[in-house]
């Protein structure tokens, strides 16, 4: 269940829609969120495990730190994990709720825009491995998802700036009409700081984001693939750069300039359609120029473009945007130097 609301939760009240008592609970967050776990907590007799902040983090170790403080501190089947944090913190408190003991209960308290709009709804957890982003993980949902606006004051300039790549992406997805009317909205998000029009983004990424998972909850061949719009770009970018050097939202905004210029080549994507995104793109203060600044080591983005988990034996899988909407496309390897051009690398 989904609560947006302006205020952080009180414990007791998170607590009785779970029926745990206190000392049942273990709060995950990084050094920046802590602060939040402890307002919900109080003094109550509840758990800390307190990770390192950002990507870097999003590993093994911190699973196993979770798992570890769990076991230690003789938690049962009856446990609560609550995750607050951004996406990192969710994604992991996840993974780690699924695993421990075979799944306990799962609440989140989202607390980056990106977390809100996208990585605490839908039931993806997990965690980067071997170089490549989420290549374990999970589907478990959180049985409680809470949206708290007044955590988003202390949210740095440069995260709130990550949370409208996927915000971005999810008006994409949307209807011609609302997508029209989020794009402005957007705009005045971000270049007036208008915080209603941030209000009804928030809603509109979640209500794209649900209608789509419900119809394919497990990814299997349905819509639920159109999310990534950008993301295997943006996954290659991240892992290519390192983890933590560039922001999610970012990797995934530059990503949707690359397969719109993707889409183009392929004859999917009209150049009006192309010349829009990237134009919101630019306005919204993103980098869309290719090849990436910095990107220095294409060898290196190419072997993780090729290493993506939606790859399949002969090509790639790309979201390509059409005049409404997008659609999943498969792109033979054969055909490869086009999605390399894409990027800027030839
Ligand atoms: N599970 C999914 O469906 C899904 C979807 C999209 C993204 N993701 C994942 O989400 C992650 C990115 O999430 P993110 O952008 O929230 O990153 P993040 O969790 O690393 O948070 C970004 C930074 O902001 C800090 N922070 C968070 N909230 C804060 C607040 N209110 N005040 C001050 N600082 C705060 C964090 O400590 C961190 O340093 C990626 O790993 C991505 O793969 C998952």
């Amino acid at each position: 269940m989904l609560n947006i609301q302006e205020s952080l939760p009180g414990f007791n009240e998170l607590l009785s829609r779970f029926s745990v008592k206190p000392e049942q609970t273990l709060f995950v967050a990084d050094k920046n969120t802590l602060g939040f776990a402890k307002r919900i907590c109080r003094d109550a007799n509840a758990m800390f495990c307190v990770l390192n902040a950002g990507e870097t983090a999003k590993n093994w170790q911190s699973v196993r730190k979770v798992l570890q403080r769990a076991h230690k501190g003789g938690l049962g089947r009856d446990a609560l994990f609550i995750g607050v944090g951004g996406g990192v913190i969710t994604d992991l408190t996840g993974f780690a709720a699924s695993i421990y003991m075979r799944g306990v209960g799962l609440c989140f308290v989202s607390t980056s825009l990106l977390g809100m709009t996208d990585a605490a709804i839908g039931g993806k957890t997990g965690f980067d491995l071997f170089q490549i982003k989420n290549l374990a993980g999970s589907f478990y949902p959180a049985a409680q998802v809470y949206i708290c606006m007044e955590t988003l004051a202390t949210l740095p300039a440069k995260e709130r700036k990550s949370g409208f790549g996927e915000i971005i992406k999810s008006a994409m997805l949307d209807s011609k009409t609302a997508q029209a009317e989020s794009f402005a909205q957007i705009k005045s998000a971000v270049l007036e700081d208008n915080k209603t029009a941030l209000c009804s983004l928030i809603k509109m990424a979640i209500r794209v984001k649900n209608e789509i998972v419900e119809e394919d909850p497990f990814e299997r061949g349905g819509r639920r693939a159109l999310l990534n719009l950008g993301h295997t770009f943006a996954h290659a970018l991240e892992s290519s750069l390192g983890f933590g050097m560039v922001t999610h939202g970012e990797a995934v905004a530059w990503g949707i300039a690359c397969a719109a210029r993707l889409g183009l080549k392929l004859g999917i994507t009209t150049e009006r359609r192309m010349c829009s995104i990237i134009e919101l793109l630019n306005q919204t203060g993103y980098e869309t120029g290719v090849p990436y600044p910095g990107l220095k080591n294409s060898a290196m983005f190419c072997a993780a473009l090729k290493s993506d988990k939606k790859k399949s034996s002969n090509g790639l899988c790309f979201v390509i945007p059409e005049e409404c909407g997008a659609r999943l496309v498969r792109v033979e390897l054969k055909d490869i130097k086009l999605v390399y051009q894409s990027a800027g690398i030839e």
